[in-house]
């Protein structure tokens, strides 16, 4: 049994979808699960709770201030009480409260005390799921390392198709052991005092005033990588050249525009660190003058004259001493030969190749396919999540820190 022994504390929120849930617990309990329920207010119209009782073998709470025998404070301990926080549905309203740190039922407080790993399974309209402030709520929590569960398409509540449905009872059921599987060899606080250096997105290497060179990175995978490592208690500096991307909770993030500020700034933060994960898409060359004022279409323009940026990765490889070095190397052919010649030029323990030809690889995407390579093997790593493709380097990195 997959889940066995595992303890699930389902939140159940008030959409329709929540009418599926007793056959989520049904589920859960068939593969070894324990499974409390916690629900909110409007989650009663929905589905009951004698419903969700019996079929969870535990009481459900749904009131902060229910007296209980069973633990002090209720939402204290059934926070502690979880190995996974799953919130199915999830409501836009209960998102937009985890995203802003509201905290004014008990699902919300578990949301502030729990550990454990949360995962949502959204399910709400589609209109209202492209909501900007919606998107932009996702995307906070998402950044902050809980899990996504990507809702479907097909009949509304409506009676309207389009994208919004919770994900069917399998995909969550998987999502669930796939992230207590990634979590089976980690978790909390296991980098507890130390200290890394991150560096995420493009540089823009400025020609004038207007016009820069720069590249496609979005920063999604350094920021998952700098968000996984200060969860699990890293204490992260991340220099990030611009991104659109919210900064992680607790992460110290250095904002920098060229490759030459990014040289600047990891200079002045590796001394104190462990280690340095390089995953922005750094540029290769500059142009070898910077106008102050516009360049004008009349004043003619053959050519731009580049000259080569240094290599980051490399001087932080040749100065790291006792320090790792983790880099990254984005091809788009002959990738393990690539990957090898830049774990030596770099002087790096090991490196992170993405494979842009490969779907669900590379940048603006949520997921990732990566192979870590090192001098003496290779491990291909199957497509996921950016933020479990961030724990799967952390894992790696945390085996040699500790060897
Ligand atoms: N990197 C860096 N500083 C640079 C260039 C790259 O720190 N000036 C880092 C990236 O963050 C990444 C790795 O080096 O970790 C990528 O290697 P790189 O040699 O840049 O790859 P490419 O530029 O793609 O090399 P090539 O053009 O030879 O494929």
């Amino acid at each position: 049994m997959t889940l066995e022994g595992r303890r699930i504390l389902l939140a159940v929120t008030g959409g329709i979808a929540a009418y599926k849930t007793p056959l989520l617990i049904r589920e859960l309990l068939a593969r070894g699960a324990q499974v409390r329920v916690v629900r909110t207010a409007h989650a009663e119209q929905f589905v009951t709770d004698t419903t969700l009782a019996v079929l969870s073998q535990n009481p459900v709470s749904a009131d902060l201030f229910a007296p209980t025998q069973e633990f002090p404070v209720l939402h204290v301990g059934l926070a502690e009480w979880a190995d996974l926080f799953l919130v199915a549905p999830a409501t836009a309203n209960t998102l937009g409260k985890m995203a802003h740190g509201l905290a004014d039922d008990l699902l919300t407080c578990i949301y502030l005390a729990t550990q454990a790993p949360i995962m949502v399974a959204p399910a709400m309209e589609e209109n209202m799921l492209n909501h900007p402030q919606v998107t932009a709520n996702c995307a906070r929590l998402r950044q902050d390392g809980v899990g996504w569960i990507d809702p479907e398409t097909g009949p509304l509540a409506s009676g309207a198709s389009g994208k919004g449905r919770m994900a069917q009872i399998e995909k969550v059921i998987s999502a669930v052991e796939q992230r207590l599987a990634v979590g089976d060899n980690l978790r909390h606080n296991d980098f507890d005092g130390r200290r890394l250096l991150v560096t995420a997105g493009p540089t823009l290497e400025d020609l004038d005033p207007v016009r820069f060179i720069g590249n496609r990175s979005s920063g999604k995978m350094g920021y998952a990588i700098a968000s996984r490592a200060r969860a699990r208690g890293a204490s992260v500096v991340m220099v990030s050249g611009p991104t659109h991307l919210q900064a992680p909770t607790g992460v110290k993030v250095v904002g920098v525009r060229s490759a030459l500020d990014m040289l600047q700034a990891c200079q002045e933060h590796f001394d104190g660190c462990d280690a340095a994960i390089m995953a922005a898409a750094v540029a290769d060359y500059r142009p070898a003058s910077v106008s102050d004022t516009k360049l004008k279409r009349e004043a003619g323009l053959d050519s731009i004259a580049l000259v080569e940026n240094p290599d980051i990765s490399a001087i932080l490889g040749a100065q790291k001493g006792h320090r790792l070095l983790v880099a990254f190397a984005m091809e788009t052919g002959q990738g393990l030969d690539q990957a090898r010649r830049k774990l030596e030029k770099k002087n790096a323990d090991f490196v992170v190749l993405n494979d842009l030809q490969q779907a669900g690889a590379g940048f603006a995407v949520d997921t990732n396919v990566v192979t870590i390579v090192d001098a003496a093997s290779e491990q291909a790593l199957a497509k996921m999540d950016k933020l479990d493709v961030a724990d799967r380097i952390l894992d790696e990195l945390l085996r040699r820190l500790v060897s």
